[in-house]
């Protein structure tokens, strides 16, 4: 983004990305689908030094979902192997970048290995602030909802407000994404944040996640910023 854009426009504080397309972005260049999710990583570093450089202060990214056990092993078994090496090599990079990374999502179907990376990552970058960093990662929408009525349950509650049960989300205690983007044209929640978007502004882009570029997000900014955000008023009344 450029200087006079930056002073001008303003930054939503939580942005949310389904990053979508990897397995097209592929098949388009008659490359093996993994071949994908591998640029898609590329995309991934590049996006969050970006955010914590123009000042988003947290970005929330769908990494793997619940229902995507269910690819062909291979590709699974690639997923994890590629999310392995990432959390060994990369992700302590982070720490330098004042990058505050948690792990949201169910995790019990994740390797011990992996888990205790996961720990591990989150330990050493506890007390970060610059960007706090949200990978879903066996994540859903409706078990970050479910367990939060468990843990209630457990606590033999019997009656709750919405900002009682919002302490038991996955995502507490950070705020709701302003911006909500997902890559590929596909325009469906596949199971993300469903409480947490209630009044997220969504944002389709056709664009695959492999060729989502700094650019592009500074796009979805722009257009975030011309978003009239009423929250059940009308325009008279902001
Ligand atoms: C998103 O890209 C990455 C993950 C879900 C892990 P896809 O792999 O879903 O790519 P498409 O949708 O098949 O193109
Ligand atoms: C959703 O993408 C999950 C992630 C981006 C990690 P999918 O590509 O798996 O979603 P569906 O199944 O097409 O809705
Ligand atoms: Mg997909």
């Amino acid at each position: 983004m450029a200087k006079d854009d930056e002073s001008r426009i303003s930054i939503p504080k939580h942005i949310a990305i389904i990053m979508d397309g990897n397995g097209r972005w592929a098949k388009k260049r008659m490359l093996p689908r993994v071949a994908g999710h591998v640029r898609g990583v590329k995309r991934v570093k590049e996006i969050v030094e970006h955010c914590a450089n123009i000042g988003v202060d947290y970005l929330t990214l769908f990494a793997f979902g619940r229902e995507n056990w269910q690819r062909p092993e291979e590709e699974v078994s690639f997923l994890m192997k590629l999310l392995y090496e990432q959390l060994e090599k990369e992700f302590t990079k982070l720490h330098e970048q004042g990058v505050k990374i948690r792990f949201i999502g169910d995790k019990t179907r994740l390797s011990s290995k992996i888990n205790s990376k996961i720990f591990e990552l989150e330990q050493l970058t506890l007390n970060n602030s610059r960007l706090h960093l949200n990978v879903a990662l066996d994540y859903s929408g409706m078990y970050d909802i479910t367990q939060a009525i468990n843990k209630l349950l457990v606590e033999k509650v019997t009656h709750v407000t919405e900002s009682d049960f919002e302490k038991y989300l996955l995502t507490y205690p950070d705020p709701h994404p302003d911006l909500l983007i997902r890559t590929s044209g596909e325009a469906r929640m596949s199971n993300f944040m469903l409480w947490q978007i209630a009044y997220s502004e969504c944002y389709f882009t056709s664009v695959f996640w492999p060729d989502f570029k700094t650019h592009e997000l500074d796009v979805a900014i722009k257009w975030f910023n011309t978003r009239e955000r009423r929250y059940g008023k009308i325009s008279e009344q902001l």
